[in-house]
C-alpha cells in the first residue's frame, strides 16, 4: 500500500517541497540521481537530494513579536503576500476540566472576560520578574502560538523595552527561545525602533536614520536617540505611564461621582481606551450595581481628560527637561540632527486621538522652536509590524 495518493511521478521540476513527499515518492525521485542512496531513511534521502542543489529548503517565515505588559501582538505572513496581525491581552487563566479534572489554560481577551476573578497578567511590570511569571508567560505564549498556527520554520524578531533590567530581559529571551517558533533565527531590537519603522512609511527607513523616539507604554515612558539603528542615548521613567493614567481615572471618577462610584483599573483602562480624545471628547454614561441592589447611572465629564491632560504635560516635561538636555549634553551633533527631523511617538498611549498634535504643540512651546511629531497609524501593533519587517529583511539576506 505504498504511494496511492500521488498520480504523477515526482521529478525535480514538479516538486516544490520535499517535506510533502511520501517515502516511496522520495525514493522514486532519488532514482533520478545516481549519487543518491535510495536505501537511506527519508530524512537522509531529503538531505542528499537537497545537496544536489535542485531542491531548496523552504525559506523561513518572517515573524514579528511584541510581548507587552498589556497586550501581545504577533505579525506573520498570511501566505498571500501580505501579513496577519494577531493581538490579545497578555493574560491567562486556568480552570479544571469538569470531566477529566485536567488543568486547562485560557488566555487573552477570553480569559479576561470569562475569568476576571482569576486572570493573571504575568508581565504586569513590563518584563517577567521571576521564575513563576516566566513560566506563566511561556504557557501563555505557547497557547497563543498554537491557536494561530504560527510557523516553526520562522525567523523571529521580537521587540524589547529600553530598560536596564538584564534579568528581566533574560527571562523574556527564555520565553521566546523556548517557544515553538523561530527555528531559523531569533533576534531582539528595541521596541521604539521597531515601532518607528511603520511610523516612517514603507520599508526600513528608521534603521538608516538619525531621530528621536518616545515610547509611551503601560509601565514606562522611554525616550531614545537612534543613529542608524544604534541607541545612542536612552532614558526611562516609571513615573509617567498608561497605568498611572488608569489609576488617576479611577480616583477622579470617585471624586466626580461624590464617592458613589468605584471602578477598578481594568474599567479605568477601558474608559481611557474607548473615550479619551483630544479632538472631540464627549461625556459618557455608565451604570454600576449598588451593593444594596438596584443600579446607579452616572455621567463622566472630566475624569478621563483631566488624567490625560496631566499625562501629556508630564510627557512633555520629561522629554523637554530631562531627556533632551541629556542628549544635547552627550551627543550634540545627534541632538541637532535629530531635532531637525520629526520626533516619533510610539506605544499604545499614542492611540488616543489627537495626542500626537497635542504633544507637538506643547513640546514646541516648551522648547521655543518648531518641533515636528509623528506616530504610527496603528500604535498598538506598530512594534510587531516593524519587527516583522526587520525579520523579512534578515530572511532576504539569508542571515539565519
Ligand atoms: N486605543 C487606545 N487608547 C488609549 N490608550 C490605549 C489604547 N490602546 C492601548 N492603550 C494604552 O497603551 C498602553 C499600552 O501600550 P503598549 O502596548 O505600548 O505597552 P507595553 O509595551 O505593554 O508596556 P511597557 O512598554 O510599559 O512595558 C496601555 O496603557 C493601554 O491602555
Ligand atoms: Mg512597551
Amino acid at each position: 500500500m505504498s504511494d496511492q495518493n500521488s498520480g504523477e511521478i515526482p521529478t525535480p521540476g514538479n516538486v516544490s517541497n520535499l517535506d510533502d513527499l511520501t517515502y516511496s515518492e522520495l525514493r522514486q525521485l532519488a532514482t533520478q540521481y545516481e549519487e543518491v542512496d535510495g536505501s537511506a531513511s527519508s530524512e537522509e534521502i531529503k538531505e542528499q537530494l537537497r545537496a544536489t542543489g535542485d531542491f531548496a529548503d523552504d525559506d523561513p517565515q518572517p515573524v514579528g513579536v511584541k510581548l507587552g505588559s498589556t497586550r501581545t501582538v504577533v505579525v506573520a505572513p498570511d501566505g498571500k503576500g501580505g501579513t496577519n496581525i494577531h493581538r490579545t491581552l497578555t493574560c491567562l487563566a486556568t480552570y479544571e476540566d469538569a470531566l477529566t479534572g485536567e488543568e486547562r489554560v485560557l488566555y487573552g481577551d477570553q480569559a479576561a472576560t470569562e475569568y476576571p476573578d482569576r486572570v493573571q497578567y504575568m508581565l504586569r511590570s513590563g518584563l517577567p520578574q521571576d521564575q513563576r511569571s516566566t513560566e506563566l508567560a511561556k504557557q501563555f505564549f505557547s497557547a497563543f502560538i498554537a491557536s494561530h498556527d504560527l510557523p516553526e520554520n520562522s525567523a523571529v524578531v521580537y521587540a524589547i523595552p529600553a530598560l536596564e533590567n538584564e534579568q528581566g530581559l533574560e527571562h523574556l529571551k527564555d520565553v521566546i527561545e523556548s517557544s515553538n517558533i523561530g527555528n531559523a533565527l531569533i533576534r531582539s531590537y528595541p521596541e521604539s525602533l521597531c515601532a518607528s519603522i511603520p511610523a516612517m512609511g514603507d520599508g526600513l527607513r528608521a534603521i538608516d536614520d538619525i531621530f528621536i523616539a518616545i515610547n509611551m507604554g503601560s509601565t514606562n515612558l522611554e525616550a531614545s536617540a537612534y543613529r542608524r539603528g544604534e541607541q545612542v542615548t536612552r532614558y526611562a521613567t516609571g513615573a509617567v505611564t498608561g497605568n498611572e493614567v488608569d489609576r488617576r481615572i479611577a480616583s477622579y471618577v470617585q471624586e466626580e461621582t461624590q464617592g458613589r462610584v468605584n471602578i477598578d483599573r481594568t474599567t479605568a483602562r477601558e474608559y481611557k481606551e474607548q473615550y479619551a480624545d483630544f479632538v472631540s471628547f464627549q461625556s459618557f454614561t455608565d451604570v454600576v450595581q449598588q451593593p444594596g441592589g438596584g443600579a446607579h447611572e452616572f455621567t463622566i465629564e472630566d475624569s478621563v481628560m483631566d488624567a490625560m491632560e496631566e499625562y501629556v504635560d508630564s510627557v512633555v516635561d520629561e522629554v523637554a527637561n530631562n531627556f533632551l538636555p541629556r542628549v544635547a549634553n552627550d551627543h550634540m551633533k545627534t541632538y541637532n540632527t535629530a531635532l531637525e527631523r520629526p520626533i516619533v511617538l510610539t506605544g499604545g498611549m499614542v492611540a488616543v486621538r489627537g495626542i500626537t498634535e497635542e504633544i507637538e504643540k506643547r513640546l514646541s512651546a516648551e522648547l521655543q522652536r518648531e518641533i515636528d511629531v509623528i506616530g504610527p497609524e496603528d500604535p498598538v501593533s506598530a512594534a510587531a509590524e516593524g519587527a516583522q519587517r526587520i525579520a523579512a529583511r534578515l530572511v532576504e539576506q539569508e542571515a539565519y
